[in-house]
């Protein structure tokens, strides 16, 4: 028996289940031809899918059910019920999907269906003739890959300022700074793939100015791209430290895959690290480093970590709970200067370190759309299809600021699953579908053995109640404006968070309903 076959657990469905057994919105665990499989009832239709989801391997079953798609708990990726394909990011690959059949009260799963993720729609007969994606990243990848997805057959190219293949960045900070992931865990794709889709992905490419009246980008090494249409997702660059000793050798900086084998290495040699900034870089760096034995010095202005964004509360139990883990947190306090032996504070104190990291924020890179004379509001301004004030100019991820239809606010995040998100609805609107983007923003940040995420989007709220237990690590937290629930952050409560995706795409839906 090969290992996976040994893991499978549950009935064997395809020897049958009562329907009986089969009850509407829960989902049943089983296998199917050697693979884990779970059942789910819609009405009378029943559906067989995979059970593990393609991103992190989460074990869907655990999941909720809307419609006749399944969401994946951990973060937030969604499957159609029908074809098994991943509706949503941050998954990109589909499960496997099989054949039902009903006969006298029994379902029976049956062959693969082979066409696991789908047929591609007919491509509009106006679509354009090459596409030009600016950005490696969440955005870009997801973006390139949905256009091949849609049948897209024309040129794209993705052109990358980074030197390694499009990363999963989320990884940089958690699991690979840790030690638990291996190198191999960080590119999104492998470098075949991108050749197998046709998909021109050009490294170390990094574009000076975009020409929107002749339609072509200039590289910095002179080279030009010609487009029709054309996606900027360029990112974000962490902002930079301006004291005296900020450009030492040891101070280190974390958004792309070098940045973090770098900071492995020198971890390697290092006894003690300063972390400047209690933000998410700043505390998963924090984790991950304490992971790996190194004594952490945490040094932030602010008074409690993350309470802009999460809430007192919430950032009194971040704290307590890194000190628990050793981290020793220096508060209200800032850096005035950098140097070899370590980092000197504002009250004169002294910390000593052997690497420096700084997590103080990131700045959208939109240099080139300001050149280019594209709209800007604080990034990029896009419309509800993502396009920019330019036609066929689109730009999504860190850099763009779009009108959400949750807040009635023109909002922009820094979130993954919003970047590839966005990446995906782009993709289908440069083909000239007209699909608004609609998606609730949803972030998860993990720090030890810890998991927080994060749904919705609330820059200020007038109210914040727990329902359950901090000291638990078991509740739910809902920040609240003007009467009207703008967020939830979830603690070990993964199905509320789906759950309130879901109520607040069905406010949003609501919005739309005539009347
Ligand atoms: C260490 C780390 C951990 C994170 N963890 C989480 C998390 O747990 N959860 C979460 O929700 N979010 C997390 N984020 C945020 C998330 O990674 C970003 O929101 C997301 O990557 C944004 O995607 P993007 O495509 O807009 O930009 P990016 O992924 O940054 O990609 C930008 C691309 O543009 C390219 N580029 C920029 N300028 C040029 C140019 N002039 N020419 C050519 N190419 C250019 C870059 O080289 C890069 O390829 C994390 C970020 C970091 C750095
Ligand atoms: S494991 Fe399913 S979305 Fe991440």
């Amino acid at each position: 028996m090969s290992e996976d076959k040994a893991k499978l657990t549950g009935p064997d469905l395809t020897k049958g289940v009562a329907l009986s057994t089969i009850r509407e919105g829960i989902m049943l665990l089983g296998h199917a031809h050697g693979e884990p499989a779970l059942l789910a009832r819609r009405g009378d239709e029943v559906f067989a899918i995979g059970a593990v989801c393609t991103h992190y391997g989460a074990p869907l079953e655990q999941g909720l059910l809307v419609d006749d798609t399944v969401r994946c708990q951990w973060h937030h990726a969604c499957f159609s019920l029908r074809s098994g394909e991943a509706l949503r990011a941050p998954a990109l690959n589909p499960v496997s999907c099989w054949r039902v059949e009903q006969r006298d009260e029994i379902a029976y799963v049956r062959e693969k269906l082979e066409t696991a993720g789908r047929q591609p729609p007919a491509v509009e007969p106006r679509t354009p003739g090459s596409i030009v994606i600016l950005g490696g990243g969440a955005a870009g990848n997801a973006a390139a890959e949905m256009l091949r997805r849609e049948g897209y057959a024309g040129r794209i190219t993705m052109l990358s300022a980074d030197e390694s293949l499009p990363c999963d960045r989320p990884n940089l900070s958690k699991g690979y700074l840790s030690g638990a992931a291996p190198e191999e865990t960080n590119p999104l794709r492998s470098a075949e793939f991108y050749r197998d889709h046709r998909i021109d992905l050009k490294l170390l490419a990094r574009a000076t100015s975009i020409d929107t009246a002749n339609r072509h980008v200039q590289l910095v090494d002179g080279s030009r791209y010609a487009y029709d249409a054309l996606l900027l997702a360029t990112g974000a660059d962490p902002v930079r430290l301006e004291v005296p000793g900020a450009d030492l050798p040891h101070v280190h900086y974390l958004r792309t895959v070098g940045d973090s084998r770098a900071l492995i290495a020198k971890a390697a040699t290092s006894r003690r690290a300063v972390v400047i900034g209690a933000s998410f870089i700043g505390l998963e760096v924090a984790a991950s480093l304490r992971t790996r034995n190194i004594e952490v010095h945490v040094v932030a202005p602010e008074a409690c970590p993350m309470e802009h964004i999460l809430g007192r509360e919430v950032g009194q139990f971040f704290r307590t709970f890194h000190e628990q883990h050793g981290v020793k947190f220096h508060l209200g306090a800032t850096v005035t200067s950098i140097d070899r032996q370590g980092v000197t504070l504002k009250s004169g104190e002294h910390l000593e370190a052997g690497l420096v990291v700084v997590g103080i924020g990131v700045r959208p890179v939109i240099s080139l759309a300001e050149q280019a004379g594209l709209a800007i509001d604080r990034g990029v301004a896009v419309n509800e299809y993502l396009e920019t004030s330019v036609p066929g100019i689109f730009a999504v991820g860190d850099i763009a600021r779009w009108p959400d239809r949750l807040t009635d606010e023109r909002i922009r995040v820094e979130h993954w699953v919003v970047a590839e998100r966005q990446g995906q609805t782009a993709a289908r609107n440069i083909l000239g579908r007209r699909e608004r983007f609609d998606c609730v923003p949803f972030f998860w940040t993990e720090q030890y053995d810890f998991g927080l995420g994060y749904v919705g989007h609330a820059e200020r709220w007038d109210k914040v109640d727990i329902a359950g237990s901090l000291e638990a690590r078991d509740c739910t937290v809902s920040y609240w404006l003007g009467g009207r629930k703008l967020a939830v952050a979830i603690i070990h409560r993964d199905l509320e968070g789906l759950r309130a995706e879901v109520e607040f795409e069905r406010r949003m839906a609501a919005k739309e309903a005539p009347g």
